[in-house]
């Protein structure tokens, strides 16, 4: 599904990713840690097409997609959330949905200025589909709320209905649990196994809850300063020597 070729990205001096190759299968549950500032979000923006590579490639379903624009990544069918939510405060929670539509928005610029008909059958489907993906996430009762009223899990929430609506093959998701409380972790790890048995997704996701990561995660990729120290089993991740020193100090390995 994925592949990570040879990969290289320098900031100046700072070498943030260093020879990174790893290959996610289709409907794997790809883990994505390591201590901060290791190059996880850095690997993503590549991925993501936010930045280029210094060098290597990016293949996704065999396709070179190295340095194609978001857009065209977004269209290839790779989505995203980010570590820091990036929702649209003013707009409400089926707005921020609505707005993963608009790579797949058929009828043009002119069309919708002038409201032709078409343009209300889309946007009504769209509308239909967006209160779909609420309700699967079980946040549709959020519909009409401000998507920053809403508790911090409930945002990561919208963030993934937002990704879902591009209709994504590969979704990577950067800290999907982080500042969620423990009934909302449990919550979004059955989130995650659903959407790769119902709607056959493939995820890479980036955590530090090491429990989340064990509980989930099918294959595991640990980066240490921009390189891979470790690639494996999610049990195994802990015994390994190179990922205790890393970690050494860093979290709690219990969870
Ligand atoms: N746009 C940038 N310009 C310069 N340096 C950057 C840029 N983006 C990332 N870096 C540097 O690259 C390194 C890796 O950062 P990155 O954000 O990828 O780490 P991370 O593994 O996601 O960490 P965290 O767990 O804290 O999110 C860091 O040293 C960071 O300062
Ligand atoms: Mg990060």
């Amino acid at each position: 599904m994925l592949k990570v070729d040879r990969v290289t990205k320098k900031f100046g001096g700072v070498v943030a990713i260093k020879d990174v190759s790893f290959e996610v299968k289709p409907l794997e549950i790809f883990a994505l840690v390591g201590p901060n500032g290791a190059g996880k979000t850095t690997l993503f923006n590549i991925i993501t097409g936010v930045i280029k590579p210094t060098s290597g490639k990016v293949y996704f379903k065999g396709e070179d997609i190295t340095g194609l624009s978001p857009v065209k990544i977004v269209r290839k069918g790779i989505a995203r959330t980010f570590q820091n939510i990036r929702l649209f405060n003013s707009m409400s929670v089926l707005e921020n949905v609505l707005i993963g539509f608009e790579k797949s928005y058929e009828y043009n610029y002119f069309e919708a200025m002038f409201r032709f008909p078409r343009f209300f059958k889309q946007e009504r489907i769209h509308k239909e589909k967006a209160f779909e993906i609420l309700r699967y996430l079980g946040i549709e009762k959020y519909a009409d709320y401000n998507a920053k009223s809403l508790s911090y899990g409930n945002q990561r929430k919208v963030e993934i209905a937002r990704a879902l609506a591009t209709e994504p093959d590969l979704l990577l998701l950067d800290e999907p649990a982080a500042g969620m409380n423990p009934k909302e972790t449990d919550e979004l790890a059955d989130t995650v196994f659903r959407l790769r048995e119902e709607k056959e997704k493939t995820i890479l996701f980036i955590e530090h809850d090491m429990k989340f990561v064990q509980k989930i995660a099918d294959r595991v990729l640990v980066l240490d300063y921009g390189e891979v120290i470790f690639e494996g089993k999610p049990a195994d991740m802990m015994k390994n020597e190179r990922v205790i020193k890393a970690y050494l100090g860093d979290i709690d390995v219990e969870g």
